[in-house]
C-alpha cells in the first residue's frame, strides 16, 4: 500500500471523501443554522476536472472506495457525469454517496446507469410534521419515495441515517426497526456529535448503550452481526427480518483506531480527520502547477500528521460533557 496514503500509525487509507458542494437544500438542526452557512466563491471551490484529477491520484496510490458528499451532493449539476467519470477509474470499487434524499428519486436510474454502487440516505424521522421542524424545510415524501426507489433499483441494503436526539426522535427508534422487518434497510442510529453552531449539549445526545437497551426490550433476540473492518457501524439484526440496524457510535465508542478515512473538502483541503482542521489546500498545490510527486508529498506530510485519535474523544469517556474547542469548522459536511 502507498507510503503516502498511510499514517504513522500504520493506518491505510483506502476511503475517500469528496464533498462536491457546500451548499445544500436542506437545513437541519444539528447541521446548519437557518440562514445556512458561509458559502465560498466559486471560484475557490474545484472544479469538475480538479476533483478527477485529485481521485485519479487517490486510486492510483490505493484508495477502492469513494463517497461524494456534501453539502447535498445531488445539488450538483454535473453529479452524474462525476460518477460516469469516477466510474472509468481503474481499481476504484466502490462509488458511494450520502444524500438527504430529496433529489434522490429523479436522478436515481441515471446514477445507477453511470456507476453508483451505495447509497446512505439521511432521515431522522418517520413524522412528516416533525420531519419538518428538524430539516426546516418540506420534503418528507420525496426523501421517502427516494428510499423505495433505492430498494427498487436494486441497492441493498440501503443505509438509512438517523441521528437520535434526546427530546426530538429518540421516541422513534422502535418505529425504525419496524421498518427493516420487510425492508433491505440498514438503519444506522448515528449518536449526536456536537459541530461548531449545533447547540449540540450531552443531554441530547443518547448513547449506543441506551439505545441498544431500548431495542433488546423490545427484540431481546436482537443479535449482533460480526464487524466489518473499518466501518463506523456496529451492525445488528433480528433474525427473520429483511434488513438490519447498525450503530454508529462515534461519541461513546469511537472508531478512530481502525479508521481508513480521508476528506476532501469542496474549495479543495484535504482532511485528515472529520474532528480536525488541519487542512492542507491541495487546489492551491493543483492550481500552482505542482507535479504528481509534488501532491503525494503534501499529501502524504498531512496523512502523516494524523493523530491517533481525536481529544475530544478521549473526554468523552470519561462520562463528562466534553468541552468543545472553538475550532469546529462545518466538521460534518464532508
Ligand atoms: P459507509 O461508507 O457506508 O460506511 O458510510 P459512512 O458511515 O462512512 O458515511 P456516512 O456519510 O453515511 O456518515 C454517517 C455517519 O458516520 C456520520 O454522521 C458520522 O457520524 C459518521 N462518520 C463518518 N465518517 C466518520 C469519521 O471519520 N469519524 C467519525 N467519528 N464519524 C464518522
Ligand atoms: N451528529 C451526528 N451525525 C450528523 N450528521 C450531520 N450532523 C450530525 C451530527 N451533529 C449526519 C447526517 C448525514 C451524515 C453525513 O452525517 O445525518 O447522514
Ligand atoms: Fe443538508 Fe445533510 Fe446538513 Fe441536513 S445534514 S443540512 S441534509 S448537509
Amino acid at each position: 500500500f502507498s507510503a503516502f496514503l498511510t499514517d504513522s500509525f500504520g493506518r491505510h487509507h483506502s476511503y475517500l471523501r469528496i464533498s462536491l458542494t457546500e451548499r445544500c437544500n436542506l437545513r437541519c438542526q444539528y447541521c446548519m443554522p437557518e440562514e445556512g452557512v458561509p458559502l465560498t466563491p466559486k471560484a475557490d471551490l474545484l472544479t469538475t476536472e480538479e476533483i478527477l484529477t485529485l481521485a485519479r491520484l487517490f486510486v492510483k496510490e490505493g484508495v477502492d472506495k469513494i463517497r461524494l458528499t456534501g453539502g447535498e451532493p445531488l445539488i450538483r449539476p454535473d453529479v452524474v457525469d462525476i460518477v460516469a467519470q469516477l466510474r472509468q477509474l481503474e481499481g476504484l470499487r466502490t462509488i458511494g454517496i450520502t444524500t438527504n434524499g430529496i433529489n434522490l428519486a429523479r436522478l436515481l436510474p441515471q446514477l445507477q446507469k453511470a456507476g453508483l454502487s451505495a447509497i446512505n440516505i439521511s432521515l431522522d424521522t418517520l413524522v412528516p410534521a416533525k420531519f419538518e421542524f428538524i430539516v426546516r424545510r418540506k420534503g418528507f415524501h420525496k426523501v421517502m419515495e427516494g428510499i423505495h426507489k433505492a430498494i427498487e433499483l436494486g441497492y441493498s441494503p440501503v443505509k438509512v441515517n438517523c441521528v437520535v436526539m434526546r427530546g426530538l426522535n429518540e421516541d422513534e427508534l422502535l418505529d425504525f426497526v419496524a421498518l427493516t422487518e420487510g425492508l433491505p434497510l440498514d438503519v444506522r442510529f448515528i449518536e449526536y456529535m456536537p459541530f461548531d453552531g449545533n447547540k449540540w449539549n450531552f443531554k441530547k445526545m443518547v448513547s449506543y448503550k441506551e439505545m441498544l437497551d431500548t431495542l433488546r426490550q423490545q427484540w431481546p433476540e436482537l443479535e449482533k452481526l460480526p464487524e466489518e473492518e473499518s466501518s463506523t457501524a456496529k451492525a445488528f439484526k433480528i433474525p427473520g427480518f429483511r434488513g438490519q440496524v447498525s450503530f454508529i457510535t462515534s461519541m461513546s465508542e469511537h472508531f478512530c483506531g481502525t479508521c481508513n478515512r480521508l476528506r476532501i473538502t469542496a474549495d479543495g483541503n484535504l482532511k485528515v480527520c472529520l474532528f480536525g482542521n488541519s487542512e492542507v489546500s491541495l487546489r492551491d498545490h493543483l492550481r500552482a502547477g505542482a507535479s504528481e510527486e509534488e501532491l503525494l508529498r503534501v499529501i502524504g506530510a498531512a496523512v502523516g500528521r494524523k493523530k491517533r485519535q481525536h481529544a475530544e474523544l478521549f473526554l468523552m469517556r470519561q462520562d463528562s460533557p466534553p468541552a468543545l474547542p472553538s475550532t469546529f469548522r462545518n466538521s460534518l459536511r464532508v
